[in-house]
């Protein structure tokens, strides 16, 4: 029986988690998303056609393959139609294949209008959020004022919802005319998009159980990276959910024993989109290269990624928090045209050598890297797809990563389209 594996981000998201999960789907009947919302962006490149997922489980692009959203995911109805949309426009049928949880919170447009308030208010200490209403979704599901896909079919009690909610946030909403805070606006935008979801509602803990015990093989996608876990990340610079594997059982309603394969999805550098600690970013022409090189550029929001070299001791905490068994290292090929690689081994605090992440970010804003410095191998990676094949030196740069890291690679990503990877 084949595997079922979870994917998830090693570092601060925007991995190459949706080409990994576009690959893996390929073996799996089913793949689920756990969290998150839109303010992931996945890119999916099959042959000239680009797709940029922020919803939707990436391996929808696979045709017959089911699709599930769980209740962890905040969707906002809204976008997802448009996703949807544009899926149908290029060809790709999802009537009877992408299923959302009655239990997963929406994002409404007042939480798009609270997250830019919210930033706007914090200035210089801003989080740099995409924006997509995320944190104050997350926030109203904890504090059991969230708006859940089934309350769209009791209409009175919705309305009464939207009611209450704007009552016990008139610290936020008085005297702003915005049309995001328009509860009769959102009201009605609602109950017009409800009947085209309903059909795509389920439980989905039971559907996914249903599958386990036919043997069907599922695929779980995470979102995000461990960096931005809201636990374990660099929190408050972080996402508000947790993007790591416990996120999965929370986020569908399994137990443990449904993931037998736990792989994480590492860049072969680091890159961070918004603000917060980052010890081995780059300043300078190179990280300027790997930024031209590696297109970093937000998925989601066009925002200039930051850029820096490979961080071991980040990587070993997500390795640990999320048990990962195999690595897949993606954008190989982005290190081809340099001629000295750096990864870091180690931070020094005050002159002290220490080799985990501080959770006080206190600490962390002070950490300096240390480095082990190797020869780049100034030869294109792109064509190969035999480990064997690659050039010496990008070889041990995997090798001292394995090794350190004491997990194997199970896929090499060189290139964003599907053959441009070697399967180990
Ligand atoms: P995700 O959020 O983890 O799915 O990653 P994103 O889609 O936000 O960002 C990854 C970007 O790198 C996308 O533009 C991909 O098409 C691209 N990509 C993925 N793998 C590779 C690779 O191995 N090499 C190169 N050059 N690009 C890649
Ligand atoms: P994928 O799934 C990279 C970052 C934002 C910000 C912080 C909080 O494509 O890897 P939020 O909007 O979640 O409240 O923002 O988290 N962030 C991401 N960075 N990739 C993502 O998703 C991200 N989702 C959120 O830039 O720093
Ligand atoms: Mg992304």
């Amino acid at each position: 029986m084949a595997k079922n594996k979870i994917v998830v981000g090693c570092q601060w998201g925007d991995e190459g988690k949706g080409k990994v999960v576009d690959l893996l789907a390929e073996k799996a009947d089913i793949i689920a998303r756990f969290q998150g919302g839109a303010n992931a962006g996945h890119t999916i490149l099959v042959g000239d056609k680009k797709y940029i997922l922020h919803l939707i489980p990436s391996g929808i692009i696979h045709r017959g393959k089911i699709c599930y959203i769980g209740n962890g995911v905040v969707v906002d109805p809204f976008g997802l139609i448009e996703e949807l949309e544009l899926l149908r426009k290029e060809g790709i049928d999802t009537g009877d294949r992408l299923f959302i949880s009655s239990a997963a919170n929406l994002v409404m447009p007042y939480h798009k209008l609270i997250d830019s308030l919210q930033e706007s208010k914090r200035g210089n200490d801003g989080i740099g959020t995409t924006l997509r209403g995320i944190g104050p979704a997350y926030r109203d599901k904890v504090g059991r004022f969230g708006i859940r896909l089934c309350d769209l079919y009791a209409p009175d009690k919705l309305r009464e919802k939207l009611d209450m909610y704007r009552k016990t946030r008139s610290d936020i909403f008085s005297g702003t005319d915005d049309e995001r805070a328009d509860m009769g606006k959102i009201y009605s935008d609602l109950l017009e998009i409800a009947p085209i979801l309903k059909s795509r509602m389920v439980n989905v803990s039971i559907e996914l159980a249903k599958h386990h015990k036919d043997g069907k093989s599922i695929l779980f996608e995470g979102a995000q990276g461990a960096m931005l876990d809201v636990d374990l990340g660099t929190y408050p610079y972080a996402t508000s959910s947790n993007t790591t594997v416990g996120g999965a059982l929370t986020g569908l309603g399994i137990g443990p024993k449904m993931l037998d394969e736990v792989v994480g999805v590492v860049k072969a550098y680091t890159t961070r989109v918004g603000a917060g600690p980052f010890p081995t970013e780059l300043f300078d022409d190179a990280g300027e290269k790997l930024r031209e090189t590696g297109g970093e550029y937000g998925a989601t929001t066009g925002r200039p990624r930051r850029t820096g070299w490979l961080d071991l001791v980040a990587l070993r905490h997500a390795c640990r928090i999320n048990g990962v068994d195999k690595i897949a290292v993606t954008k190989l090929d982005v290190l081809d045209g340099m001629e000295k690689i750096k990864i870091c081994i180690g931070y020094t605090l005050d002159g002290r050598e220490i080799n985990e992440v501080p959770l006080d970010l206190s600490d962390l804003w002070h950490v300096k890297p240390i480095y082990r410095e190797f020869d780049g191998w100034m030869t294109s990676t792109t064509e190969i797809n035999d480990f064997n094949a690659l050039p010496e030196k990008a070889r041990n740069y995997l090798g001292f990563i394995t090794e350190d890291l004491g997990v194997d690679i199970c896929l090499i990503s060189t290139g964003a389209r599907r053959e441009e990877t070697i399967v180990m």
